[in-house]
């Protein structure tokens, strides 16, 4: 069996599907894996370093038994993609469901790595928390740079600074991560989410949680949509608390649906010039009314950033991560003959696939076409 990893194509996207190390140990049970010439460049993984790893530098990658990408596959990649092959990566299936329809179109049986259970079997090669890891500790990094005060307490000759006082909005990994990220930094942390569960988890590393009544627990371990009421109570009771925060980092993601607005711009009002607000949210909408999406703008002189793909920022450990989640993965679907074997009794593989023999399988993907 061999797999094919292509150059991204994607502006931007900086990342690569395997790195020389994960290679390696493919090699050694038997795989054969080929690497486009330059796939790791924007990684600064040279070529040299995949053949070292025992990789095969071709163009011939589209044609593979199993591709492994990481950004969605364009109209022009899928093309290329050969038919019965089989595809995994980041797919975008409930925000994007046509590229499983056109997946399905063409033959290939295709994996979203979005779509693997949160279950314990699965952790390691849960792509969306380790991506997710990334973008949380890059977004407390850049609300510093933006920040015009300190992080830390600082106890000077020239007087005492006080900590900067960071929110964050959605517990979720980004936001954990961002937590624990901003506390070392030396900021007062706080969390909010409305899965009351994450209460425990908010204040094990060390923040406070802001509770303001409303739960929202959904499927799967993620939040539910609020009702139009429920919403318009958050907004205002986060109006009324956000004044206080030199920094608001925002990860409140639904899974398929725009993301939920959580900072109005009476909130962003409220703040003190020269605060800054991180929006993670921004590839769905955003958490924030006067978020725009890929931008860094100044709104009642506040910052407000919205980075796209932030883990694209730190391509060396964020490839790194997410092409150990690929080996977990497919050490899950090669048996030991270094054979494809394709469970669908297997949760976690009839989970995460959402093409097959030509059909849609993905119930969310199935639905979200019909709405569309
Ligand atoms: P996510 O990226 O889908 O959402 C981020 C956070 O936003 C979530 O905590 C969510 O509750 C929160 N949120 C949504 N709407 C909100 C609103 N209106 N107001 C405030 N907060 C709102 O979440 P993520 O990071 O993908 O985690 C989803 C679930 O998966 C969690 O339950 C997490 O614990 C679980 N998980 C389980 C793992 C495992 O067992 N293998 C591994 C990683 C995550």
């Amino acid at each position: 069996m061999n797999v094919g990893v292509p150059r991204e194509g994607a502006p931007g996207e900086t990342r690569v599907a395997l790195v020389p190390d994960v290679v390696k140990r493919l090699v050694a049970t038997g795989l054969e894996v080929r690497v486009a010439p330059g796939a790791g460049e924007r990684a600064l993984i040279p070529d040299a370093a995949y053949a070292d790893a025992g990789a095969q530098l071709t163009d011939e990658v589209w044609g593979a038994d199993v591709v492994l990408k990481v950004a969605p596959p364009t109209s022009d990649e899928i093309a290329r993609i050969g038919d019965g092959s089989v595809l995994v990566g980041f797919l975008n299936p409930l925000g994007a469901p046509q590229n499983a329809r056109a997946l399905a179109e063409a033959g290939v049986t295709a994996f979203a790595v979005e779509a693997i259970p949160r279950i314990s079997r699965a952790q390691a090669m849960d792509a969306l928390s380790s991506q997710s890891n990334v973008a949380g500790y890059k977004s407390v990094i850049l609300a510093a740079e933006h920040l015009t005060r300190f992080f830390p307490m600082l106890m000077t000759a020239a007087g005492t600074i006080p900590p900067a006082k960071v929110l964050v909005l959605g517990a979720g990994v980004a936001g954990l991560q961002a937590l624990a990220t901003a506390k070392r930094l030396g900021a007062k942390t706080t969390g909010y989410d409305v899965r009351p569960e994450v209460a425990e988890q908010v204040r094990s590393l060390g923040a406070a949680f802001l509770d303001l009544g409303i739960t929202a627990a959904g499927e799967g371990g993620y939040a539910r949509e609020l009702t139009a009421e429920e919403r318009e109570r958050q907004q205002q009771a986060l109006t009324d608390a956000i004044t206080d925060f030199d920094v608001v980092i925002t990860t409140a993601l639904v899974p398929g649906r725009p993301a939920p607005k959580l900072v109005t711009e009476e909130a962003v009002r409220g703040m003190a010039s020269g605060s800054v607000i991180v929006d993670l949210a921004g590839e769905t909408g955003g958490n924030c009314e006067l978020t725009e999406p890929g931008e860094t703008v100044v709104r009642h002189e506040v910052t407000i950033c919205s980075p796209l793909n932030l883990p694209a920022s730190m391509p060396q450990h964020a490839s790194m991560l997410y092409a150990r989640n690929l080996q977990a993965f497919l050490e899950l679907v090669v048996g030991e003959d270094g054979a494809l074997r394709l469970d669908f009794d297997d949760e976690i593989i009839a989970g995460a696939c959402v093409a097959r023999d030509g059909e849609i399988v993905h119930p969310g993907v199935k639905k979200a076409l019909e709405a569309a």
